[in-house]
């Protein structure tokens, strides 16, 4: 029976730290971090992120803005905005919650924003630098899924790690970081994606999987290997007869995983609120690499 990867604890415990050190830069006087989020349109698991973005701040004693603005705002009016949020020495760091509507170039977006407030690690310098293992903001969810290896000591060096899907966000850093040399790291990766062939040929060897499919329970038992080390990404809103009318649903078959698996994170509470413990993090360590700039 595995034993569960709890990310909702360990996500606490790191906002209790970032916590620790706002006090300690209150005590000497200093301004506290402050992180920024653009939100366009109402796209509702936008509006819900972007909320507890917010609420997290004010938790660890952030200070927090929120830009909201139509669906129909022009890509100029965007960028104006990244331009005063690049140029306010109050902000530390800002994030544009994607996706955004069809009409704004996503790319011209994120390669305006200033890397050194890039606090989703997203700037193609912040991939860059993590993929040539320079000090950078990592994006949120991999460096969410790194620390709660690392927390919970479990061996990576060696080890045959399959990461499914390539986004841009969460599979293709996955599989730079887990590759990187260091702890968690020195694995030896395999991405697979939508044109792979016999997928559970790659997951039955696997020692770590690591799936960001957004496919509900696309990862059953017989998948696994005796022993594995298995990190759901998937987080898909499954319509039902709720109040709420939805549920969330991993990419993992948690009741025919957890046999066999050695670790397992749930869905929910485990990779999600790892994610927003770190976009915290990256606040903290951008506004430690402005005052060392300073
Ligand atoms: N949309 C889904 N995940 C993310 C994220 O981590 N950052 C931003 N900016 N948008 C997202």
């Amino acid at each position: 029976m595995a034993q569960i990867l709890n990310g909702l604890t360990l996500s606490r415990q790191i906002k209790a730290e970032i916590k620790e050190q706002v006090a300690l830069l209150a005590a000497e006087g200093k301004k506290k971090p402050h992180l920024a989020a653009v939100l366009v349109g109402e796209n509702g698991a936008s509006k819900a992120y972007v909320n507890s973005k917010v609420k997290d701040c004010a938790e660890v004693g952030f200070g927090s803005s929120l830009i909201k603005y139509p669906e129909t705002v022009s890509e100029e009016e965007l960028l104006k905005t990244i331009a005063a949020l690049n140029a306010d020495p109050d902000v530390d760091g800002f994030i544009v919650q994607l996706p955004l509507p069809r009409h704004i170039d996503q790319e011209k977006i994120i390669m305006a924003i200033d890397p050194a407030k890039d606090v989703d690690g997203f700037h193609p310098e912040n991939f860059g630098k993590m993929a040539l293992e320079m000090e950078t903001l990592l994006p949120a969810t991999p460096f969410g899924i790194m620390t709660l290896l690392e927390r919970n000591n479990i061996e990576t060096q060696g080890k045959n790690c399959v990461v499914i899907g390539r986004s841009r966000i969460v599979g293709r850093p996955m599989s730079i970081l887990m590759s990187r040399k260091g702890y968690p790291g020195n694995a030896t990766v395999t991405l697979t994606h939508s044109y792979t062939k016999d997928i559970e040929e790659y997951t039955q060897k696997a020692d770590i999987v690591i799936t960001a499919l957004g496919d509900p329970l696309f990862l059953k038992g017989d998948m696994i290997k005796e022993g594995a080390v298995i990190i759901d990404v998937g987080i898909t809103r499954v319509d039902d007869h709720s109040e709420k009318g939805y549920h969330l649903a991993g990419d993992v078959d948690f009741k025919s995983c957890e046999e066999k698996a050695s670790w397992i994170t749930p869905v929910p509470g485990g990779v999600g609120p790892m994610t927003r413990a770190m976009l915290m993090k990256n606040t903290l360590l951008a506004y430690e690499m402005k005052s060392r700039n300073d």
